[in-house]
């Protein structure tokens, strides 16, 4: 390490060291949020009240010792409320709507549930890091899977039908007749069956070259009893099948692909007359200096262990990241034959761009 040079401000040490502390505060704690999660906790505390650690216990059929220690880290985190004198906690209603409730579109809890597969690749990632090669979307352990369709599933909820799709110029009235839809790069399908449960009339496919995804599509496709309209097959984004398409969407997937062209000039050929293309894709800056604060750094950070070795892992002639900036987006589809591109809406965590040719 080189030696510093002059003399270091003492009071900005400690204050950076206080911020960094504070990090590492909040990724010790990270793993007792999943726990949680995946124990029933929160939701065990939802709209329960007051609760003792014995009652809690009970109520998920754990460890009562366990529950206390797991109690207090939610206390110092101010997530629960304590009251000292009774001897119990309680998980507020506002609260419980951002940890207990995977429907809500304020549920944040995906998050924590992918930690456990990034950190399990934390070798690879270095070794990726030394050689220039990547970690492929395919090389992770299921719960990244999972944890991905939990951490986008509350911004599909709160903002597609409502905000999203509306923002496109005449898709809703077609989709309302009747229209077919391709759901590229869909992974668990989320974004393909909130669409398919909202227009009756029209008919979605889902593709995504990751076979246990589309599994995991088509098991909640049938779940949901949408197999006769939704369909979901394996395929990779330059090369999925059909015609006809009054709309092809890309939900936060675009820059995850080797050759985010080649599947722009899919859809392009693809694409019915006066179709659309939809690609769903960060609100980050390609300028790492707007990236301050936890949206810019959440996007970066998984950018910099997951999308972007995802995208070199694919060898294709882009890796883009995960904030790549409009223009550079602007550009590839321009080369594709996709010319005419508008910003049709952008909420705090995403940009909603309408292509067509
Ligand atoms: C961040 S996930 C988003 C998944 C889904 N659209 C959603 O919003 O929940 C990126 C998806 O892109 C898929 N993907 C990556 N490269 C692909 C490719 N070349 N062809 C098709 N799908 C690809 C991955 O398998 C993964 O499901």
């Amino acid at each position: 390490m080189a030696t510093p040079t002059g003399e270091l401000d003492q009071d900005q040490v400690r204050e950076f060291l206080e911020r960094v502390a504070g990090d590492g505060a909040a990724a010790f704690a990270a793993l007792a949020t999943s726990i949680g999660a995946r124990l029933g906790l929160y939701e065990a505390m939802a709209g329960a009240g007051a609760l003792t650690s014995g009652q809690l216990a009970e109520r998920t059929g754990l460890a009562e010792r366990y529950v206390r220690e797991w109690l207090a880290v939610q206390v110092a985190g101010e997530y629960v409320r304590r009251d000292p004198a009774a001897d119990t906690y309680v998980l507020p209603d506002e609260h419980a709507a951002v940890l207990a409730d995977p429907s809500a579109p304020t549920y944040f809890v995906g998050a924590f549930r992918m930690l456990k597969p990034l950190y399990a690749v934390e070798d690879d990632l270095m070794r990726a890091y030394r050689t220039g090669e990547g970690v492929g979307w395919d090389e992770h352990g299921p719960e990244l899977y999972e944890g991905t369709a939990d951490f986008f599933r509350p911004g599909y909820v709160g903002m597609l039908t409502q905000e999203w799709l509306p923002a496109l110029d005449g898709v809703v009235a077609k989709l309302e007749r009747g229209a077919r839809v391709a759901d590229v790069g869909c992974g668990f399908g989320v974004s393909t069956l909130l669409m398919a449960q909202a227009f009756p009339n029209s008919r979605f496919h889902g593709f995504d070259y990751h076979a246990h995804s589309i599994g995991a599509a088509r098991r909640e496709a049938e779940k949901q009893g949408l197999r006769d309209r939704v369909m979901f097959d394996v395929a990779p984004a330059a090369e999925f099948p059909g015609s006809g398409y009054d709309l092809v969407a890309f939900f936060d997937c675009l820059h995850d692909l080797g050759d985010p062209g080649a599947a722009f000039r899919r859809s392009r050929e693809t694409l019915a007359e006066d179709g659309t293309v939809l690609a769903v894709e960060p609100n980050a800056s390609a300028e790492p200096s707007e990236l301050v604060g936890p949206i810019g750094r959440a996007f970066a950070a998984t950018s910099a262990t997951l999308c972007l070795p995802g995208a070199v892992a694919q060898h294709g002639p882009q890796a883009l990241g995960n904030h790549p900036g409009e223009a550079a987006l602007r550009e590839i589809a321009a080369e594709a034959g996709l010319r005419s591109w508008r910003l049709a809406t952008e909420s705090m965590t995403n940009r909603v761009y309408e292509i067509r040719p």
